[in-house]
């Protein structure tokens, strides 16, 4: 679909040649050494000034004088071998970017080779943060301990989504990503032979009644009309096919939406945790550490990014997400500070519409890259306007 703001064809290739080298060198969390220095000589050509923050992020500002707007993209990549096939394929071992973080990147430095030539005439700054470390690690909590939201009046960034088409933005105000904590159960039994169970207590044993018993916390316990997870991610116990485990170890995650739910989530884990150790005369050592907050979009600023998105891909490509996403996102620490708004940018490829993020065979359609681009210049003046004409 043709975006209504045009952006130049160089401005395009540009982005492009930006994603497709990110994609070849991909960098985990708070490793995005080459990423930096990569961002920065493009940084460079554009004419701007930059610097350094919480490591591997890079921040920076354009405009003149007057009310800030901070535009984020995050750029780590995840730990995973890339199976795509393209000629731009990851060339780190085991290092890919499945998650689109490169496009983030490409379409915020799109955005702010769009606003360079009218720097001048912006209603104030717009500051653009490159982030490290969303995947894990809180990127975003260093970036905003070292100052990156220090007289900010709004924020805005998005990902890339390929439940969305191209030339469709999605918008929606209040919470959109789940809160994310994590669970770790260590089972302790007793270690034996396995011809004399009598013996011994089986931690594999106890900690399987434990997966099938947290099962029924999302489909007994809690309210149905909540969304929310519990998954267990990874179960491992037991050292060989003659040996009671003495010990087993549980770890997983837990999505939901609602504070209420995540507690009664947590109680649960704890209570079930306890009742099948005492059933079973084991042990059961429960853990919960909290991981990201929720996204939850400020109203005004989703209305603004409404209206932005409407003068980028026209009225009917401004769509919306029918219900929460149970993915976590680290956007969320910004927005504890300032308001701002998170969005979806369309990015469906042809053929790979069953591939989700996060898989080894993830891609998505450059076509998107424009898209987020106009968008980002877009809703950083509008924003920019809005706030300095006390327009709301
Ligand atoms: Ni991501």
């Amino acid at each position: 679909m043709e975006t209504t703001i045009a952006v130049p064809k160089k401005i395009m290739d540009w982005m492009i040649h930006i994603r497709r080298h990110l994609h070849q060198w991909p960098e985990l969390a708070y490793q995005e050494e080459k990423t930096a220095s990569f961002i920065e000589d493009k940084l460079k050509e554009l004419g701007l000034k930059h610097r350094r923050i919480a490591g591997t992020g890079i921040i920076t500002e354009m405009g003149a004088k007057g009310p800030i707007v901070a535009l984020r993209a995050d750029m780590d990549a995840l730990p995973l071998h890339e199976a795509t096939g393209l000629s731009f394929s990851s060339r780190v071992p085991g290092v890919m970017h499945a998650c689109g973080h490169d496009g983030h990147v490409a379409m915020l430095l799109g955005a702010a080779a769009l606003l360079q030539p009218k720097q001048k005439q912006l209603p104030g700054r717009v500051r653009l943060l490159f982030q490290p470390a969303e995947e894990k690690g809180a990127g975003a909590k260093a970036m905003i301990q070292e100052g990156a939201l220090q007289g900010v009046g709004a924020i805005f960034g998005g990902h890339i989504d390929r439940h969305f088409k191209v030339g469709e933005i999605a918008v929606n105000e209040g919470l959109i990503c789940a809160f994310t904590d994590r669970f770790d159960l260590h089972v302790r039994g007793k270690g034996g032979h396995a011809a004399w169970p009598h013996e011994a207590i089986d931690a594999v044993v106890v900690g399987s009644l434990l997966v099938m018993s947290l099962q029924t916390i999302v489909s007994r316990e809690v309210n149905p009309a909540y969304p929310c997870v519990v998954t267990v991610g990874r179960f491992q116990g037991g050292v060989a096919h003659n040996v009671i485990a003495e010990t087993a170890h549980l770890e997983g995650t837990i999505r939901s939406t609602h504070p209420e739910i995540r507690q009664r989530i947590i109680s649960g884990i704890k209570r079930m945790a306890h009742g099948v150790a005492e059933l079973h005369r084991a042990h059961i050592e429960t853990k919960i550490s909290q991981g990201y907050p929720p996204v939850i979009n400020t109203s005004r600023e989703a209305q603004w990014a409404r209206e932005a998105a409407e003068r980028v891909v026209g009225q009917k490509g401004v769509v919306k997400q029918q219900h929460p996403s149970l993915g976590g996102e680290d956007f969320a620490f910004y927005l504890k500070h300032v308001p701002g708004c998170f969005v979806r940018f369309g990015a469906a490829k042809k053929g790979l519409e069953g591939i989700p993020a996060h898989s080894p065979r993830f891609d998505f359609d450059e076509g998107v890259l424009p898209v987020g681009a106009a968008f980002l210049a877009t809703i950083a003046s509008l924003a920019l306007k809005k706030i300095k004409d006390g327009d709301y």
